[in-house]
C-alpha cells in the first residue's frame, strides 16, 4: 500500500461520516418544518473552535457569495453579537442551523422565547455547557430537576432586601474610592477602567456575598494566616481560569511538573477551597451567637440547617445542602455575578463618556435625589436606590444593546418530543435538539424597539415626555431578557441592578468623565473611538467583554 493510504482513507471516511450525518440531520430538520441553514461544521467541536479561535480569518467565509456563507455567521461562540437581527431578517424569527453533529433551533420570536423559559423542564440547561462549572461542587447553576429545586429554595433567601442593603452601602464605599483614583488621575486620564471596575464588583461580592470586606486599593492586602493568596486573589485566578477547568481536570492541577500558570491556578484552587471551609466553618459558629441573614452564605446555611430540622434528621439529607454543594453555590455566585456585573458598569461608563448629554442628564436625577447630602454614605437604600430610575435605565440599555450573555442555550430535554409553538403553529422538537436563544437578536428588534434599535439611547426607557415617571416601562414578555425569565432566571438580578446604581450615582454626583485627546483629535473623533471600543466587544470566555478598553483614555473631572 502507498504511503499516501492511511491519511487519504481517514480523510474519505471523515468526509463520507461528515455528509452521512449532515444528510440525516437535514431530513429531521426538514421534518419539523422550520428555515433551515445548512453547516458543514459543528459549533461545539473541539477543532472547529481551535481553528476559528486561532484563525478567525476563516470566518470571512461568511461573505461568499449565493448564500454559500450563511452557515459562517451561526457556528461560532458569540455570532449573534456581530450579526444582531440580520440573519433573523433573512430566514425569520426562529430557524434550524443544521450540522455534522446535530441540530440548533435558534429562536428571536418573543412569544416563543417566553415558553422556552417558563417551560424548565422540557427545555433545559445542555449539560455538556455547564460542566466545568462544577469544580467546587454541585450548584444552582449545573443541577437539574428535583435538585435544581432544592437548590433554588434554599438560595432564595440569600437575595433578600437585607443583601441588597448591604450591597449598595458596599458599592457607595467601593465607588468613592474607585473615583477619586480616577480622579486624581487628572489630564493624564486613566486606561484601568476594566480592571477597577472588575476590583469594585469583586469586592461587593465578597462582602455582601461572604461577609469579607476589603478597601478599593489593596495593594498591600496580605493574605490572611495559615495562607499564600488572599481570598479575592485566589477567587479571581478560579474566575479568570474557568475555560481550563473544562481541559485540565482539577485532581491535576496538584502535579509537580506543570506548567507555573497551571501550578499557580493549583494553588489558588486550593487556597480558595481552604479559605471556603473557613467561611463555613465561622458561619456556623457566628450563627449561633448572632442570628439574622447577614450575607448571601449565612442565609444560605440558615435557609439550609431550617429546612434539616424541620423534617428531622433522617430524612433532612435531600432537604438541605451537603458542604460541597455551598461550596457549588459559593463559587457560581462568584462566577455568575463577578464578570457581569463587571462587564456592565464598565461599558456603561465608556457610553456616557461619548454621551457627555447623557451624563448630564443622570445628575440632574441624582442632584434631585440626593439634594439632602452630598456624601453618598448618608444615602439611605430603602429611600434613594427606588428613585435612581435614570441610573437604571442606563444600566437596562446597556444591557439590552452590550449584556454580557448575548445568548442562552437550551434543549428539548432528552425524554420525549417537546412541542415549540410559533406564529400559532406547534412545531415537534426531537429530544436532546439545542434550542438557542438569540438574546442579541430580540434586543435589536426593529419591530420591538423601534427604527433606531440599534442606537443607545437610555431615555427610550420613559414613555415620551414623561421623564419624571416612578418606574421605566414594562417591556413586552421575552422582548428584553438580559436576566434570562422564567423560573431560570438571575436570581443575582437585584443585586447587580443596586450595584450599578450605586456606582453610577456616586460617580457622576460630583464628576463628569470624557475622552482624552490625542493631538490634533477633536471630541467627534474621540467620542466616535469611543463608541468603537464598546462596538468592538466580544465574547472572550464566556461573557462579552470590551476587547480594547485602553484604546482610549478616560479624564474623571469636577462638575462644571
Ligand atoms: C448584570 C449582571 C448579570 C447578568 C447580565 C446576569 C445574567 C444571567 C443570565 C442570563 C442567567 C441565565 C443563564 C442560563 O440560563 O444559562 C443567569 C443565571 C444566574 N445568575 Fe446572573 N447575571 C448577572 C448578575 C448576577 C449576580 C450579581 C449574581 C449573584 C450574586 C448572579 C447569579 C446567578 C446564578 C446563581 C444563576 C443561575 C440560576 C439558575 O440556574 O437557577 N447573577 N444570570
Ligand atoms: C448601611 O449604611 C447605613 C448608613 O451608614 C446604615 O445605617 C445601615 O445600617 C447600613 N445597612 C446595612 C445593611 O449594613
Amino acid at each position: 500500500m502507498a504511503f499516501w493510504a492511511a491519511p487519504v482513507t481517514i480523510i474519505l471516511a471523515l468526509l463520507t461520516w461528515t455528509s452521512l450525518s449532515l444528510w440525516k440531520n437535514l431530513q429531521t430538520a426538514r421534518q419539523i418544518g422550520l428555515p433551515v441553514v445548512l453547516s458543514p461544521v459543528t459549533p461545539l467541536n473541539p477543532f472547529w473552535i481551535l481553528t476559528w479561535r486561532i484563525f478567525p480569518q476563516i470566518l470571512s467565509l461568511k461573505h461568499l457569495p449565493f448564500g454559500l456563507g450563511t452557515w459562517a455567521r451561526c457556528v461560532y461562540m458569540g455570532w449573534s453579537f456581530d450579526d444582531k437581527h440580520a440573519l433573523h431578517d433573512e430566514l425569520g424569527d426562529v430557524f434550524i442551523v443544521v450540522t455534522p453533529g446535530g441540530n440548533e433551533v435558534v429562536v428571536a420570536d418573543p412569544e416563543t422565547a417566553h415558553v422556552v423559559f417558563s417551560r424548565r423542564k422540557e427545555y433545559i440547561k445542555p449539560a455538556v455547557m455547564y460542566e466545568q462549572l462544577n469544580v467546587f461542587g454541585p450548584n444552582l447553576n449545573t443541577v437539574e430537576g428535583e435538585d435544581w429545586q432544592r437548590h433554588r429554595r434554599l438560595t432564595a433567601p440569600s437575595f433578600s432586601e437585607k443583601v441588597s442593603a448591604l450591597v449598595w452601602n458596599e458599592s457607595l464605599r467601593q465607588a468613592q474610592d474607585m473615583s477619586s483614583s480616577w480622579y486624581r488621575m487628572g489630564s493624564r486620564g486613566t486606561r484601568t477602567l476594566v480592571e477597577d471596575t472588575a476590583t469594585l464588583t469583586l469586592h461587593v461580592l465578597t462582602s455582601a456575598g461572604f461577609g469579607m470586606s476589603y478597601p478599593f486599593s489593596h495593594g498591600s492586602q496580605k493574605p490572611s494566616d495559615g495562607h499564600e493568596m488572599t481570598y479575592r486573589h485566589s477567587l479571581a485566578i478560579c474566575l479568570s481560569n474557568i475555560i481550563t477547568f473544562a481541559i485540565v481536570p482539577k485532581k491535576l492541577l496538584t502535579l509537580r511538573w506543570l506548567p507555573s500558570r497551571l501550578r499557580t491556578l493549583g494553588q489558588a484552587v486550593k487556597e480558595f477551597q481552604c479559605y471556603m471551609d473557613e467561611l463555613l466553618a465561622h458561619e456556623r459558629t457566628s450563627r449561633r451567637t448572632m442570628p439574622g441573614n447577614r450575607n448571601l452564605v449565612s442565609a444560605m446555611l440558615e435557609a439550609s440547617e431550617e429546612s434539616q430540622l424541620s423534617v428531622g434528621k433522617d430524612t433532612g439529607s435531600k432537604l438541605s445542602l451537603a458542604d460541597n454543594e455551598i461550596f457549588g453555590n459559593i463559587f457560581a455566585y462568584s462566577l455568575a455575578g463577578h464578570e457581569t456585573t463587571a462587564n456592565t458598569v464598565a461599558a456603561a461608563l465608556v457610553l456616557l463618556a461619548a454621551n457627555p448629554g447623557y451624563q448630564q442628564w443622570l445628575a440632574e436625577e441624582i442632584d434631585s435625589v440626593c439634594s439632602t447630602s452630598s456624601n453618598p454614605e448618608t444615602w439611605g437604600y430603602d429611600t434613594t436606590f427606588p428613585k435612581l430610575q435614570r441610573c437604571l435605565a442606563v444600566m437596562y440599555e446597556t444591557l439590552r444593546l452590550y449584556g454580557s450573555i448575548v445568548f442562552i442555550p437550551k434543549a428539548a430535554s432528552a425524554d420525549s418530543v417537546q412541542s415549540l409553538p410559533y406564529r400559532g403553529v406547534s412545531y415537534k422538537i426531537p429530544p436532546s435538539t439545542f434550542v438557542t436563544i438569540n438574546v442579541q437578536a430580540l434586543h435589536t428588534d426593529q419591530r420591538t424597539w423601534g427604527p433606531d434599535s440599534l442606537t443607545w439611547r437610555p431615555n427610550r426607557w420613559f414613555q415620551t415626555s414623561d421623564e419624571a415617571a416612578v418606574s421605566l416601562t414594562n417591556p413586552k414578555p421575552g422582548t428584553f431578557v438580559p436576566w434570562a425569565d422564567g423560573p431560570r432566571n438571575c436570581p443575582g438580578q437585584k443585586f447587580a441592578q443596586v450595584e450599578f446604581v450605586a456606582v453610577m450615582a456616586t460617580l457622576f454626583a460630583g464628576l463628569r468623565v470624557k475622552p482624552v485627546l490625542q493631538q490634533g483629535q477633536t471630541e467627534p473623533v474621540g467620542r466616535s473611538l469611543l463608541q468603537s471600543v464598546v462596538d468592538g466587544s466580544r465574547i472572550s470566555a464566556i461573557t462579552l467583554q470590551m476587547q480594547e478598553p485602553k484604546k482610549v483614555a478616560l479624564e474623571w473631572f469636577k462638575r462644571p
